[in-house]
């Protein structure tokens, strides 16, 4: 989704922009752009639709050069992705702006500039933003109170940087419902919506709080919160290496990331190893909330709600706790009854997921005993506001779609209903029979993985498919929805996940020769009854593709082909046939050319709601 990196050095900074730029690349956008304050204080620009190395070529062919200066990826809100809705909007030559979510009062604040004579040249909301601050800079302000006025005309989110060649070695920005991070520099500061496009220039951050609106020159910072008290607030240093990010001889990060699984699992799971005690791995107090909890309420967007919905069979049925699941844009919107003595567990790949932020920021107060979030980004937001954290080890995910973050999540969460259970209806017994399954779980996936090819030929069946069917029961309905989630994803092939029980309930009148039904089949109680609903697909002409414990009992006939699935613990059943589904979406999507790792109008990591 949009980013944004801004720099007030002494040095030449198109470059230090552009590399940061780069480094935000992965997140999703479809336009770029830069502009710089040059040494005669004239406003320099460079934007366009398509990619940061479409930008490099115009600064190529176009040098702009300056110590100050502010750079932008757009993911379009309001108004297509084009050149001119791309970011930086400047505002009579004078002040150029970048703006990250999403400006709710747009509407209103453009008649009122249109009246007092301001032209617009986008349809972004954002370019209100930047004459707004133009009529305040006109009438005397210094840059910094121009912006404190401004934001307080604004209603909705966002992360704003701006410049103005009246204060040229001055970068001013606001945060508001978007993150924000300054990077400490010697003789130069920076500012950035993810410190990792500053890791190139610093290892020190000053993460921006709500409401913060701060100014930064070569020399110094000035940070002041909301109601314009100046503050200051702590800085982090990030010493861990960035991680080095190729494609590691394969052909896409998605395809990268399915098989770092079995290494990504392992590393999450022996975090149990290095702490003393599981509790441990939740972060100081995590045994203190522990003890107390007696409902868990899950929220998440999603794959990682997925992941939510595959913890609650695992918390009710193994843990004995109740557990609730829903989404975050439902939830933070609504009216709720909370059990007494319930803990918060939000679950974010990024940890930066507006709609998830919103609702832990929502749940505060007194609602619920502690929030816990399992998250994939230290330091993200998420991690920086919750009581408790898990930090799944899945290392940087690149591909839009969520692969080993979303297995890593499963573990974190069969941890926690380990940490629960055994404070509850969970016996010694079965706690290590859990453990055991957990330790066992990176070789099932390497032997899943060994499936590639044979799910490779599988997938060519999907390509003239239009629409795909996905049915599992119990604790691997949610691995269905899953497997849906990826395939419409990324190949574009609408697919839709039904718990199998309901299928005679509406679903079965789609079912014709035209429609390849996937099925994902535990070999549980509940093998048989899924046998029966398959049956009544594969009478109606429906092509069947089931996803088998090898000794589950099915065999591949005319119009059903069964994937014979190693035969694993059924405790981490879901996350052994989910690497299965991932592999299918993958080839699927290859063979129909759409770009795997960046599906169109999706973004990494969303930002705004
Ligand atoms: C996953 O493949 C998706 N791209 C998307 O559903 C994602 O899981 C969702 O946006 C939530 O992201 P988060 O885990 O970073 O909060």
């Amino acid at each position: 989704m949009c980013g944004i990196v801004a720099a007030a050095a002494r040095r030449e900074v198109s470059e230090i922009l552009l590399e940061g730029l780069r480094r935000l690349e992965y997140r999703g956008y479809d336009s770029a752009g830069m502009a710089l304050i040059d040494n005669e204080h004239n406003l320099q620009l460079h934007k366009q639709q398509g990619k940061v190395c479409e930008l490099e070529k115009a600064q190529k062919l176009h040098p702009h050069l300056g110590c100050t200066g502010i750079a932008h990826t757009r993911w379009a809100t309001h108004g297509e992705p084009s050149g001119a809705n791309a970011h930086p909007h400047i505002s009579g030559q004078r002040v150029a702006l970048v703006h990250n979510g999403i400006i709710e009062n747009h509407a209103a604040l453009r008649e009122e500039l249109l009246a007092s004579g301001y032209e617009f040249s986008s349809a972004t909301d954002t370019e209100v933003v930047v004459h707004l601050l133009h009529q305040a800079l006109d009438g005397g302000k210094t840059l910094l109170v121009a912006l404190q006025e401004t934001v307080r005309r604004l209603e909705g989110a966002y992360a704003i940087a701006a410049v103005d060649v009246e204060h040229p070695d001055q970068v001013v920005a606001a945060r508001k419902g978007s993150p924000l991070v300054i990077g400490v520099g010697i003789g130069e500061n920076f500012l950035a919506s993810d410190q990792l496009a500053l890791r190139q220039v610093t290892d020190r951050f000053i993460f921006l709080e709500e409401g913060d609106v701060v100014e930064i020159t070569p020399s110094s910072m000035q940070i002041y919160d909301e109601s314009g008290v100046p503050v200051e607030r702590k800085r982090t240093l990030i010493s861990e290496a960035v991680e080095v990010v190729d494609l590691g001889g394969f052909d896409h990060y998605m395809l990268k990331e399915i098989h770092e699984q079995p290494r990504a699992l392992a590393a999450t799971y022996a975090q149990a190893a290095t702490h003393p005690h599981i509790d441990d791995c939740f972060g100081a107090g995590a045994a203190r909330v522990f003890d107390r909890v007696k409902a868990i309420q899950i929220v998440a967007c999603g794959t990682s709600f997925h992941a939510g919905m595959v913890a609650r069979y695992w918390l009710e049925e193994l843990a004995g706790i109740p557990c609730q699941v829903e989404v975050a844009s439902e939830f933070r919107y609504r009216k709720r009854v909370t059990h007494a003595d319930s803990l918060l567990v939000t679950i974010s790949q990024s940890g930066e997921t507006a709609d998830t932020l919103a609702a832990l920021r929502n749940a505060a107060g007194g609602e619920f005993i502690a929030s816990l979030v399992v998250s994939n980004v230290a330091n993200s937001s998420l991690v920086r506001e919750s009581d408790l954290v898990f930090l799944t080890k899945a290392g940087m995910e690149i591909g839009v779609a969520s692969t080993k973050a979303f297995t890593t999540q499963l573990v974190g969460l069969l941890m926690l209903t380990l940490a629960l259970g055994r404070r509850r209806a969970m016996s010694e017994e079965k706690q290590q029979e859990v453990v055991a399954a957990l330790q066992s779980l990176p070789d099932y996936v390497q032997q899943t993985l060994e499936l590639n090819s044979v799910i490779e030929e599988l997938s060519g069946a999907f390509i003239p498919k239009h629409h795909a069917l996905f049915l599992g029961r119990g604790i691997e309905y949610p691995i269905a929805m899953e497997g849906a989630l990826k395939l419409k994803e990324i190949s574009y092939i609408h697919a839709e996940a039904y718990p199998a029980g309901e299928l005679k309930h509406g679903p079965l009148a789609l079912v014709d020769d035209d429609m390849p039904v996937v099925a994902v089949a535990p070999s549980d109680d509940l093998l048989e009854k899924l046998k029966s609903n398959l049956e009544e697909v594969r009478s109606r002409g429906g092509e069947l593709f089931v996803f088998a414990d090898q000794q589950a009992g099915f065999v591949s006939e005319p119009r059903v082909k069964v994937f014979p699935m190693p035969h694993c613990p059924e405790v981490i059943k879901p996350i052994v046939y989910t690497v299965a589904l991932q592999l299918l979406s993958y080839h699927v999507a290859l063979q129909k050319g759409t770009d795997v790792d960046k599906p169109r109008n999706l973004a990494k990591s969303v930002t705004v709601e």
